[in-house]
């Protein structure tokens, strides 16, 4: 079983895009309600929370998991695969959203969005940066040349998302005000980091014009897990298979199951439960 994890219903947009890829796998969805936002927690605090998610997902059985949640996966991967040693396996969704940049940045200008935790912890620039030496073969035409992040945390954004409010005119004039320093600094591509900003791809592609190519972080991660699958065929055979959906809370069943199945695009019921 898939196990994915998220401070609420956000990462429901991760797990959607493996839906699609791997229907036939079991998965299992835990949305930590009760600890949410995630964005404006201190990094101490998360690396706690995303243990304990950790802990609940191995003990029901999952045999991979995905940090669904930009902040945790920012804040809390490491230490997480530190405790658990790779066993079991724990990705998150910042490395293949950072890659995904790299491969299709034209002049190495990368603009990153995400929450006031995301931003502020610097993991971003820190992936891009890192990979940015090794990503490139020397006979590709980025080799061996620099590349410059900006990021800018837009922490309304996602109280506008859960609020519905996609083409508000209110969150039309926040996404401007926030993309404004990224198109003065002429990114050519933005990395969405965070979960709830796919339900908000096309506004922010019309703010950001047809020549910056916008990347989501949910879509990068579900597509680098077919090559992750290709070099670990062991972890892929031995994620059972039934196709199995289970969603659990640890606040107001409720909401999670009305806004859940806003960003899974789907009908759902999730259970209350303590971790
Ligand atoms: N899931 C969070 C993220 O992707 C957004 C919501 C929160 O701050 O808890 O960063």
């Amino acid at each position: 079983m898939i196990g994915f994890f998220d401070s609420g219903f956000g990462g429901l947009t991760v797990m959607k895009e493996y839906l699609k890829k791997y229907p036939e796998f079991d998965y299992m969805y835990l949305g930590d309600q009760a600890n949410m936002p995630y964005g404006s927690h201190s990094k101490e605090h998360v690396n706690k929370l995303a243990a304990a998610n950790v802990d609940f997902l191995i003990k029901k059985g999952c045999t991979l998991i995905i940090i669904a949640c930009n902040t945790a996966s920012a804040d809390a991967l490491r230490h997480v695969q530190q405790i658990y040693k790779g066993k079991p396996t724990i990705l998150g969704v910042l490395v293949p959203a950072a890659e995904e940049a790299l491969r299709k940045t034209r002049f190495g200008n990368i603009g990153v969005i995400g929450t006031r935790g995301t931003i502020g912890s610097g993991a971003y620039e820190r992936e891009l940066n890192k990979y940015a030496t090794e990503f490139y073969k020397p006979t590709e035409k980025r080799a061996g040349k620099t590349i410059r992040v900006y990021s800018q945390a837009c922490p309304l954004l996602v109280p506008l998302v859960e609020e519905g409010m996609i083409k508000h005119v209110v969150t039309r004039m926040m996404l401007r005000k926030y993309l404004r320093p990224l198109k003065h600094a002429h990114v050519d591509t933005l990395i969405l980091g965070c979960t709830h900003y796919p339900l908000l791809q096309k506004e922010i592609e019309r703010v950001m014009g047809k020549q910056v190519q916008v990347i989501s972080s949910a879509t990068a991660a579900a597509n680098a897990i077919d090559d992750y699958f290709e070099r670990h065929p062991d972890i892929k055979n031995g994620i059972t298979t039934g196709g199995t959906r289970t969603y659990y809370t640890t606040d107001c069943p409720e909401r999670f199951s009305d806004l859940g199945s806003r960003f899974l695009g789907e009908k759902i019921e999730g259970e209350k439960i303590e971790i």
